[in-house]
């Protein structure tokens, strides 16, 4: 079933201030030099209003061939049916993260990144995440506890706070609860520096260099990496020597064994530790960064969203997740709108098809979420924020290739459980107090790097309210601002 029109009508009118802001469209492709300039600004920019409409775009740049794929079917041929031929990551990705996350799961293929994702999926897959709510419930309380502390209408720029929370929470989940706010606040600023300094663009593979020939890498790129691998060894030395806690990643991944009884080396534990860390923590920062700021400027979504968890009666705790429905279907339709992982990118390792498509060998085939999750045959009013298209009470569930915040096939995000339960959580603990709102005058723009964010930063002024207080509407000017 889909949403009736008179529905769609209704939710027009009440919602006609407010259009998220989305990335410009191009009016013709851009050349190689240009779009060098929008890859290092933002590259969801890239493309032309006709590629939001066909199924597949094909361009060479350089000598590289590079084909975006833009339609359910196709994101089935390419992420599911030819996985063997399309699992590896682009040579961009891999030269940019190597020297962060060694062989980590999130930049290996073949056999290796199939034991790696037998080992570390299981340890963070949907049946762990009951043991790790209570972390993500405590933190998101000492977050609501911080707010509280905090004069009435004070500003917070909440990317930053999202980013602290979701890193914390990670980091508990992850190395254990001794190591404490310093801990985290290093591991981040490392990942952060070396995220700035890093080429991300490996101008090298677009003359198709092989793997093999070495990449440089700049000295300040080279120090944050030598830091956070430091930091982290540190805390696996003494999670070895017994010294942490038992119940994390970490601990887990000491009792890993393969077939044949063979533990991961501590470089591996190492290495996988810092692909859950970083896979983990901004992707789930920015989706509630995006949620804040669209529930703020919808009246009718904000009140539905207070008025569920106002009824619980409670604080929310792990049980009430599932029944938060509308609260879980604006993080879905945020996710929609806003997909962290805007664009999941592949090499080919063998010369294949995607339809009717000719891949060869070497080539770059790009399967874009942020595109596919806006286009009209696919979703009804694809640029609108419309949460009840993601309540199974009313609308059927789209098709599993049409909306992929968290990618398909074997490659799926085996977080996806955890980083759903820790939205909810998180916006169903702290929207129970606080109702925040955009700063005036303040314009958000999406910007692309690794993830896709709300600009640099997201000012909101924390306004508080109590259960049953959900009529405030925002300012006006925050209502119709985007
Ligand atoms: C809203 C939050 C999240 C979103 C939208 C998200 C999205 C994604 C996407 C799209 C991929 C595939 C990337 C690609 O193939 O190029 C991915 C991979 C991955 N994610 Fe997540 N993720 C989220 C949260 C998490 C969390 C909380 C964890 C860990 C606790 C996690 C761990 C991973 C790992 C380990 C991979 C690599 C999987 C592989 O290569 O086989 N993610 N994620």
């Amino acid at each position: 079933m889909r949403l009736s029109p008179e529905w769609h009508a209704g939710i027009e009118a009440e919602e006609r201030s407010f259009v998220p802001p989305r990335a410009p469209l191009r009016a013709s492709s851009a050349g190689l030099w240009e779009l060098v300039q929008i890859y290092r600004k933002s590259l969801i920019s890239v493309f032309t209003k006709a590629d939001y409409k066909r199924k597949m775009t094909s361009v060479r740049l350089g000598l590289l061939d590079v084909h975006t794929v833009n339609s359910p079917d196709l994101v089935r041929e390419a992420l599911q049916v030819q996985h063997e031929a399309l699992q590896a990551k682009t040579p961009q990705m891999r030269h940019a993260l190597k020297p962060l996350l060694g062989d980590g799961l999130f930049v290996s293929d073949r056999s290796l990144w199939a034991a790696r994702r037998a080992a570390v999926g299981p340890i963070i897959h949907t049946r762990r995440v009951r043991d790790f709510a209570p972390i993500m419930l405590e933190v998101a309380s000492e977050w609501r506890d911080a707010w509280e502390r905090l004069p009435e209408g004070a500003e917070v720029d909440m990317l930053a706070e999202m980013a602290e929370l979701t890193a914390e929470v990670i980091s508990r989940t992850v190395f254990g609860r001794k190591l404490g706010r310093e801990f985290t606040a290093e591991v981040v600023r490392g990942f952060s520096e070396y995220q700035e300094h890093v080429d991300q663009l490996d101008a090298l593979s677009l003359i198709r260099a092989p793997d093999w020939l070495p990449r440089f890498q700049n000295s300040a790129a080279r120090r944050a990496l030598k830091r956070v691998h430091r930091v982290i060894d540190d805390v696996i030395d003494q999670i070895a020597s017994g010294k942490g806690d038992s119940e994390t990643v970490i601990a887990h991944l000491f009792d890993v064994k393969d077939k044949d009884g063979r533990g991961l080396t501590r470089e591996a534990i190492r290495n996988e530790a810092i692909v859950i860390f970083m896979a983990g923590h901004e992707t789930t920062a920015n989706t509630l960064a995006w949620a804040w700021f669209l529930v703020s400027k919808s009246n009718r979504v904000r009140a539905k969203m207070q008025a569920e968890i106002d009824a619980l009666g409670h604080p929310p705790k792990f049980e009430d997740v599932q029944g938060l429905i509308h609260t879980r279907s604006i993080v879905e339709e945020t996710l929609r709108l806003y997909p962290p992982v805007p664009i999941l990118g592949r090499q080919a390792l063998e010369d294949t098809k995607v339809g009717k498509w000719d891949i060869r060998k070497g080539s770059i085939v790009m399967v874009c979420p942020y595109m596919l999750h806006r286009k009209g045959s696919v979703f009804s009013r694809p640029n609108k924020f419309i949460p009840e298209r993601f309540d199974e009470r009313i609308a059927s569930r789209p098709d599993k290739y049409a909306y992929i915040p968290f990618a398909i096939g074997p490659r799926t995000c085996p977080g996806l459980a955890f980083g759903m339960t820790e939205s909810v959580i998180a916006l169903a603990t702290l929207g129970r107090g606080f109702d925040p709102v955009l700063k005036k005058g303040h314009v958000v723009e999406p910007l692309c790097r690794l993830t896709l964010r709300p600009g640099a930063n997201l000012p909101m002024i924390l306004r508080r309210r109590t259960a049953g207080d959900t009529s405030a509407p925002a300012p006006r000017e925050a209502a119709v601002e985007g």
